[in-house]
This record gives C-alpha cells, structure tokens and sequence, in this order.
C-alpha cells in the first residue's frame, strides 16, 4: 500500500468535503430474544424479545460513513411520518450527518426487521412502500438548492422509489462540473447516463451485462456499457477479490486488503463513500482506489459497527 497516494490531501482537505448523499434510506432493526416453546396457536418458536438494536441502512450508511471519515454530509431523502423516521433522524443527529428529510404522511419509512432468537435468524419484516411524485419533485427542488454547495453527490439506490429524478439530478450536478457516483440497482442503468462513476457489485453488473468467464470478456462488457452510458468509470467491486476500475485508459485492479473478515455487510456503502469524500476533495478515481479498497478491507474486519474513520484508513 502507498500510503503517499494521501499526502497531497491533508486531513484538513478531507474534512472540508462536502458531500451531498442522495436516495433511499432504512431502518435496519433487530430483534434479539429467548426461543423456550413453542407457540400454542401455530407451529412457530415464541421469542421473548429482551434486546433491541438499531441502525441506519441504505443511504443512511452511505452518509454515515462520509461522517465517519470526517468528511461533511448532507443526507436528502425520502421518509415516512412515522416512528421508524424520527428514530433515523435521531440516529443520524447522533453522528454530525446534516438531514434533510421529506416526510411524506403516506410513505411507510423502509425498516428491515430481523427477529434473532438462539442466535439465528427466524425471520426478517420488510416494511416498504413507493413514495409519491409531489414528495419527489420537492426533493427534487431542495437538491437544486443543495448542489451548489456541496463538493460530490452520492446516489444510493436500492429501487425503493426515491431516485425517480436521478437523470435530471445527474446533469444539474455534471453542469457544475461536481463528482457524481452511483450505487446502482436493477437491470436498467440508462437512467445513470453521464455520471461519473458507477460501483456495481459482481450480481449487480452480472444482471446488466450477463455472466463473464475470464477478465478479457469482463474488460470487454464493462467498457462497453461504460461507453454505453457515457460514464467516466465503473468501479466494480469483487469481494474478495478487490476491486477493478474501467476507465477510458483502460482497467487497474487492486487486491483485497482484509486481514480478517468478519463481517461483509456494508462494505461496498464504505467504499463508495470514501470515494465520493477524497473526490470530493479533488483526488482522481486512480488517486482514491487503493484508498476506497483499504476502507473496505478494514470495514469487513469489525463487528457491528460499519464505518470507518480518517485515522483507521491512514493508519
Ligand atoms: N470477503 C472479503 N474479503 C476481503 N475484502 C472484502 C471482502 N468482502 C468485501 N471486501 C472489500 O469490500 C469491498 C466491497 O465489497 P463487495 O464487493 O462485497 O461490495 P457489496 O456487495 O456492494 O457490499 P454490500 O452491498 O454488502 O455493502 C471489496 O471491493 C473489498 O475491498
Ligand atoms: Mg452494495
């Protein structure tokens, strides 16, 4: 690792990053209890629920984890007017991300529920619904009045509706000449035209582009999409096996840094918000890869928390 690929960013450039994290946020939940009988009414265990944890997912870690390398970020989205959506904002209030919520009455805010008894999972709970068009055309207007002042965009999509503008949003942000990076979803990533640059996982551009059987096909399909969309990049991450930038001068590829792996989720929310922080404090994608690709082998080597800071990504 280089670690002089930092030094013509100092901390404090890092720090005076603005980063304006766009899409679709959740609760994930989680439930954890005692299994002793089972229930009378069906063929179910009974969990006698004794400990409750919380944490914000989607977009909400992305933005989590700009603050935790101590960048500045501006979460927009989407939520309910519920109870689910002022425990997120309390949640992200704890940690310096700067809110800007549209409640929307009849949205339901995502939560992931998991029920966890005897160690194991019994069932997840998913609560979700589209949010309408008049609450997406007002956030929307707030991201016109946003942009100008932050120094990268984050479009998190995880197909929950809240990214309905997001090709208007990408010119507006590419006109200003800002960064803009995009967790993508689905099998349609027209909607994606002209951003900088997008960070599919290997099922994620798999589902794009079909299967790939050696590296020289994967060049081939990932340039030509990119070229399809008029992207700067594709930055595809591979798990264990790093992570391959495509750019226009061709493909560079890092290794996996992981020590020890523990825990693999939210390792591509972590590299894709380090990456919009030292782009948006104006290091080149060549610049930032080896960096976003240490975040992530750090992350995946902590328990619980999914975030990692300045001082554990220079260390
Ligand atoms: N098993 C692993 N061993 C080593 N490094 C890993 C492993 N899994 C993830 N990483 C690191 O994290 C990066 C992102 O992981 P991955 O490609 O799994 O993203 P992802 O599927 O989008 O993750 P998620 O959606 O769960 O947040 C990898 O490029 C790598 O740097
Ligand atoms: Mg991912």
């Amino acid at each position: 690792m280089k670690t002089d690929a930092l030094s013509p960013l100092s901390a404090a450039r890092i720090k005076a990053a603005r980063v304006l994290v766009v899409g679709d946020v959740m609760l994930d939940r989680y439930w954890y209890g005692a299994v002793d009988r089972i229930s009378p009414e069906a063929p179910v265990p009974v969990v006698r629920v004794t400990r409750e944890e919380e944490r914000g997912g989607g977009a909400a870690n992305v933005a989590l984890n700009v603050a935790a390398l101590g960048a500045q970020a501006t979460l927009l989205t989407v939520v309910g007017e519920d109870e689910a959506s002022h425990k997120l904002e309390k949640l992200l209030a704890q940690t310096g991300v700067k809110t800007e919520l549209r409640r929307d009455a009849g949205l339901k805010t995502t939560v992931k529920l998991r029920i966890i008894g005897r160690q194991q999972q019994l069932i997840r709970l998913d609560f979700e619904n589209t949010p309408d068009q008049e609450i997406l055309a007002s956030q929307a207007a707030r991201f016109d009045e946003l942009l100008p002042i932050h120094d990268a965009v984050l479009f998190s999509d995880y197909g929950k509706g809240g990214l309905a503008h997001v090709s208007d949003m990408i010119a507006k942000a590419r006109a200003l000449g800002k960064p803009v990076l995009i967790d993508p979803k689905g099998s349609d990533y027209s909607r994606y035209q002209g951003a900088t640059v997008i960070t599919p996982n290997r099922a994620e551009l798999q589902e794009v582009v079909g299967t790939w059987h050696n590296e020289e096909q994967l060049l081939a399909k990932a340039q030509s999409l990119r070229q399809q969309l008029g992207l700067t990049a594709i930055l595809l991450t591979r798990s264990e096996e790093g992570m391959s930038l495509f750019e226009d001068s061709g493909v560079s590829h890092v290794s996996a840094q992981a020590r020890e792996v523990f825990d693999v989720t939210g390792a591509g929310d972590t590299v894709i918000a380090t990456m919009a922080v030292l782009l948006g404090a104006g290091m080149t994608l060549q610049q930032a890869l080896p960096w976003a690709n240490r975040a992530g082998g750090v992350v995946v080597g902590k328990f619980g928390t999914a975030t990692v800071r300045l001082e554990e990504l220079i260390a």
